[in-house]
């Protein structure tokens, strides 16, 4: 198990990493003002692992309630937020009642924004069950529901206080899924950690074999690259948005789509591809860098082309974006492999010739 911190100042949280991590009940414990919490999960992690979370709390005094919600993107809503709301006020929770996510990104966000909320803020942890959430969502505090216009529109920067990051959870994910935390993965790479984009070039097979220490060295290291950018960059005034690459694109394709269609990392992976694409046609990054990143996504078996959903849908989707700046897109672009730049000033012409040169119509 290892621990690294997110430093904050008086909002500065430890994130452990490591097998057996749910069950670290004294942790939890150790960060309750009241022992009284309750799990926010869904359908399917539940049956999985709320009781390896449960059963030790218990042991350990605490009293818990559970909220089980539908699994899906397409219910990072407002009516299933709601539920958490009706739970908490039905049984009472108090201020200092904590709030613990246990599942993927989207059980994340919406409990991380629930606690946001709920009697103004009350203190929430994250446990999270995805490979996507321990590398990304369940640090740095962004918390959201989706919008039927937009991802991630309506939410909060919100704190947790402990994030469990319990490698054995993963063994239970499917591979589709696994595989869509990889493209967040790679994102830390390439944005600004050339040394580690080359350890995963080298290293894809074990990771994608779930060996359990590649799995270690890339979560760790991503949530170092995670923990220093919200540091340096907590509210994304300016380093923070680099680690959205590829997700203007993405966000597009998903919501496109319709939410759940394809999958968070998915859309990454080919958002990054166009905005790879762009970078070469801007002639920031060579042939071979672009083909290079290609080569990496695709051995993740990942998607390097998006839907055809017309570039005109598409730019009206990327406007919705929330680096908008007086009407003005930016887009996180590349100078490297690892290294990103955030860049207002790119012609529409530019950006829908990348995305049409990175649609496929299957
Ligand atoms: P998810 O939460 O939908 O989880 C993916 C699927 O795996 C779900 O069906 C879930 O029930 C299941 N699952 C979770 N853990 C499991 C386990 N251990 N075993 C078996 N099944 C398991 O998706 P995700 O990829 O974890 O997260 C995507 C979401 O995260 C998106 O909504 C995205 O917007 C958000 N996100 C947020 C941030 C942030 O900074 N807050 C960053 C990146 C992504
Ligand atoms: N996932 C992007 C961020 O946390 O800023």
């Amino acid at each position: 198990m290892q621990t690294l911190n997110v430093e904050l100042g008086d909002r500065s949280y430890p994130i452990v990493v490591g097998t057996g991590a749910i069950a670290r009940a004294d942790l939890i414990a150790a960060a309750l003002p009241q022992p009284r919490a309750v799990i926010v999960s869904n359908e399917t992690v539940a049956p999985l692992h709320l009781q390896s979370l449960k059963a030790p709390l218990a042991a350990a005094g605490v009293d818990t309630l559970e909220v089980i919600l539908p699994d899906g993107e397409e219910y990072k809503d407002w009516p299933t937020l709601n539920r958490i709301f009706d739970a908490l006020l039905a049984h009472r929770c108090e201020r200092s009642t904590t709030l613990i996510a246990l599942g993927g990104g989207v059980i994340g966000d919406m409990t991380g924004f629930a606690a946001a909320c709920y009697q103004r803020g009350v203190p929430f942890i994250q446990v999270p069950t995805t490979l996507l959430a321990q590398v990304d969502s369940s640090v740095g505090g962004k918390t959201a529901i989706n919008h039927p216009l937009g991802k991630n529109m309506i939410g909060a920067f919100y704190q947790p206080q402990l994030v469990l990051a319990d490698t054995d959870t993963l063994a239970t994910l499917p591979d589709r899924e696994f595989r869509s935390g990889l493209a967040e993965v790679i994102k830390y790479g390439l944005i600004r950690d050339a040394e580690f984009l080359g350890w995963i070039e080298q290293n894809v097979d074990a990771l994608l074999a779930r060996d359990p220490e590649a799995l270690a060295h890339a979560i760790l290291r991503s949530c170092r690259n995670k923990a220093e950018v919200v540091a340096a960059d907590e509210r994304e005034s300016g380093e923070r948005a680099l680690l959205n690459l590829g997700h203007t694109f993405g966000h597009a394709i998903e919501t496109g789509c319709g939410y759940g269609v394809w999958l968070h990392g998915e859309a990454v992976a080919a958002g990054t591809l166009m905005a790879a694409e762009l970078s070469h046609r801007l002639g920031w990054i060579d042939a071979a860098t672009l083909q290079r990143i290609e080569a990496l996504f695709a051995r993740c078996a990942l998607p390097v082309h998006g839907p055809a959903l017309g570039v005109e849908r598409y730019l009206e989707l990327m406007a919705h974006d929330k680096k908008v700046q007086d009407g003005k897109l930016r887009l996180v672009l590349l100078k490297a492999a690892g290294r990103a730049v955030l860049s207002s000033a790119v012609p529409a012409g530019d950006i829908g010739a990348a995305i049409e040169a990175r649609c496929r119509a299957d």
